[in-house]
């Protein structure tokens, strides 16, 4: 039987699309769930036109409740991937999947993470910082925003006609480029 990921991603999930492609043909590695707190996320269409579920969670259900963690473990997914996914994990989540949840970053952390350190607020604390490269880091999630272990970075050269688009796409060209790949190996290494 395949392993069974799931998406959580709060927005426009490019980085989800990415992996949905990469994963399409796989025998060994399939994406069954995405999961969102928004409504309106693009995401969501992205995930209907791979035919994978969805599941939409409001506050309530996600910190007070379990049943986001019975829905995963009734459709027996065995890894989780954040791809910009907003909100903290809670405590039970990840007892749930211990060392199974991996997020991805657009910035070289520990520099220019932790809360409110997401998207454009990232891409502009870099710029903002005068810095001469930026990257991604993709890590384990614990209870706190972006500070489990890192298991991969990658770096781009910010040059100084550089704008916050510029930046912004560097950064998505390495996320896109290396997120799908980064999962693949660490999946097939865990036991279903
Ligand atoms: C990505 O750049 C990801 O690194 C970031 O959100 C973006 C989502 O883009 N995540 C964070 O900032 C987490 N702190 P996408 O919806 O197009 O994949």
């Amino acid at each position: 039987m395949k392993k069974r990921i799931a998406i959580f991603a709060s927005g426009s999930g490019s980085n989800a699309q990415k992996l949905m492609e990469h994963f399409k043909r796989s025998n060994e590695i399939e994406i069954s769930l995405v999961l969102t707190n928004n409504a309106d996320a693009y995401v969501l269409q992205r995930a209907d036109n791979f035919e994978i579920p969805t599941h939409v969670f409001d506050k309530n259900e996600f910190y007070k409740t379990e049943e986001v963690i019975d829905l995963l473990k009734n459709l027996e997914i065995d890894f989780i991937v954040l791809a910009g996914f907003l909100w903290l994990i809670p405590k039970s989540l990840i007892n749930a999947y211990p060392g199974r949840i991996v997020n991805i970053h657009p910035a070289l952390l520990p520099k220019f993470g932790g809360k409110g350190m997401y998207g454009d607020h990232v891409h502009n604390a870099v710029m903002a910082a005068g810095e001469a490269e930026g990257g991604i880091t993709i890590h384990y999630v614990d209870e706190n925003y972006d500070e489990g272990e890192y298991i991969y970075q990658a770096r781009y050269r910010i040059d100084k006609n550089d704008n916050l688009e510029m930046v912004k796409f560097k950064g998505q060209q390495l996320e896109h480029q290396h997120y799908p790949r980064v999962v693949e190996t660490i999946v097939k290494k865990i036991k279903k």
